[in-house]
């Protein structure tokens, strides 16, 4: 039994947070970097990881498999894949991740071809991966999926192709970097998502011998290498933990500064922000947030980078709760992603949602109650509603909330919070 699961987070809310928080390494950019280094017959030393679950046990799968994997300090790894055996992760810690799907790119890359157990992760709506089977199969695999294995091979090798994403894809993008970058001749990925953290792997595999151009763009390049070498990379930070932190500051009227930011990933976050009258001051490398006048609501819709982004979106919709006036707020990312207002109704929240639209109407403050995480993101945006709501807030199934976030507990302590672990029993 996961010891996350019997803990819950207690939050006596409804005082301004003041302070600093260091921003830890992107979750998001971490995970396909890690299991990027299976392609690497030599030793990756990867710095800026977060010190979260997901991580853990990312590095647990490549270790099963035989990668060398050493901590070299609480945000740095040694991964040495080169005597790792393709097609024997673990399953059950396959199952406990999404990102796990980045297995099927990097053994195809470095293989020709995969078998790994289908992909878990959040639940809100089904999360298919024919964009990823797409691209696979456009490099030459057979893809077979059975209930609980992906299995693909390239019988006549792998060879360079053009792919055009029929919906923007973070996952299947850089799944189809992995494979496509040591595949014989060049690969052009069209309609390719554009997030920093595909930036990221782009850089890491450029910096480990591949010759990626157009990340960050909607067109991709990639020549295939005949292999790649070790190399010594730094994950970009998190702009979801940093973002989930600026509410923080605004929800609780209080004044933060966080470090350890690129502003311009931040660019969306903070437009709807000083929208709702909300102050930020961008540094070279941090924001700082504070409140000077009332909030007033707004409308939001989530899209890919650089639109508003789908995981800012319940922290979002705390913040609109709090707001005089109406939000509206749409999600056209995901499909079902507001489970967690029924959450935000129980501490008193005016939410009707339809679809993939919520309406929120603002209140002066919100209630104590006893709440749950529901998903990750979700789980964030309890605390925030904690931290807001004068009173003791508990929030169950918090280990959703470890898997994403580095000691986040501590870092709100930090700067005032008067918020605690605790067994849930
Ligand atoms: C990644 O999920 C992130 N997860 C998500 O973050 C994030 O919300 C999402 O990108 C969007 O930014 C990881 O990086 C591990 P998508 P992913 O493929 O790759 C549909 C968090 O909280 N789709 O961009 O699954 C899909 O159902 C997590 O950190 C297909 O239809 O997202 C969704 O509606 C939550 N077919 C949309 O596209 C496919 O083959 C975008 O999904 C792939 C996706």
């Amino acid at each position: 039994m996961n010891i996350h699961s019997m803990e819950k987070i207690v939050i006596r809310g409804g005082k301004p947070l003041v302070g600093e928080i260091e921003t830890s390494g992107m979750k998001n950019a971490a995970l396909p970097i890690i299991f990027g280094c299976l392609l690497v017959k030599d030793r990756c030393v990867i710095e800026n990881l977060p010190d979260i679950d997901d991580v853990d046990v990312s590095l647990t799968i490549l270790e099963d498999m035989g990668a060398k994997v050493e901590r070299l300090d609480r945000t740095t790894y040694a991964i040495d894949a080169t005597n790792v055996r393709g097609g024997c992760s673990s399953l059950a810690l396959v199952r406990k991740l999404r990102a796990s799907y980045y297995l099927l790119g990097a053994e195809i890359g470095r293989y020709g071809k995969a078998y790994v157990g289908s992909p878990g992760g959040c639940d809100f709506g089904c999360r298919p991966i024919d964009q990823h089977i797409k691209g696979f199969e456009a490099l030459g695999c057979t893809v077979r999926m059975d209930g609980s294995y992906v299995e693909a091979v390239a019988h006549n090798g792998l060879k360079g192709t053009n792919i055009f994403f029929d919906l923007v894809s973070v996952g299947a993008t850089m799944n189809v970097m992995l494979a496509a970058v040591c595949a014989p001749g060049v690969t052009v990925i069209e309609n390719a998502a554009r997030e920093p953290h595909i930036v990221d792997l782009a850089n890491f595999l450029n910096t480990c011998g591949g010759q990626i151009s157009g990340a960050g763009t909607d067109t991709i390049k990639i020549k295939g290498v005949d292999s790649l070498h070790g190399c010594t990379y730094a994950i970009i930070p998190d702009m979801i933990e940093a973002g989930t932190y600026m509410i923080a500051a605004a929800a609780t009227k209080g004044h933060l500064k966080i470090t350890n930011v690129i502003p311009r990933h931040l660019e969306s976050i903070t437009a709807k922000l000083c929208e709702m009258g909300v102050s930020v001051v961008e540094g070279d490398d941090f924001v700082e947030v504070f409140l000077e006048k009332p909030l007033t609501g707004v409308n939001v819709k989530t899209m890919p980078y650089p639109g508003f982004p789908t995981d800012m979106q319940p922290q979002m919709a705390v913040l609109m709760c709090l707001a005089s006036g109406r939000s509206n707020l749409h999600e056209s990312v995901f499909d079902n992603r507001f489970r967690y207002t029924e959450e935000l109704i129980r501490m008193g929240a005016l939410i009707k949602v339809d679809g993939k639209r919520a309406l929120i109407e603002g209140t002066p403050s919100l209630r104590p109650a006893r709440v749950r995480a529901v998903d990750l993101r979700a789980g964030a945006a309890m605390v925030l509603a904690g931290l807001a709501t004068e009173g003791e807030t508990e929030i169950d199934n918090i280990q959703l909330i470890e898997r994403g976030y580095d000691d986040l507990v501590g870092k709100l302590r930090g700067c005032g919070a008067d918020i605690r672990k605790e067994n849930a029993v």
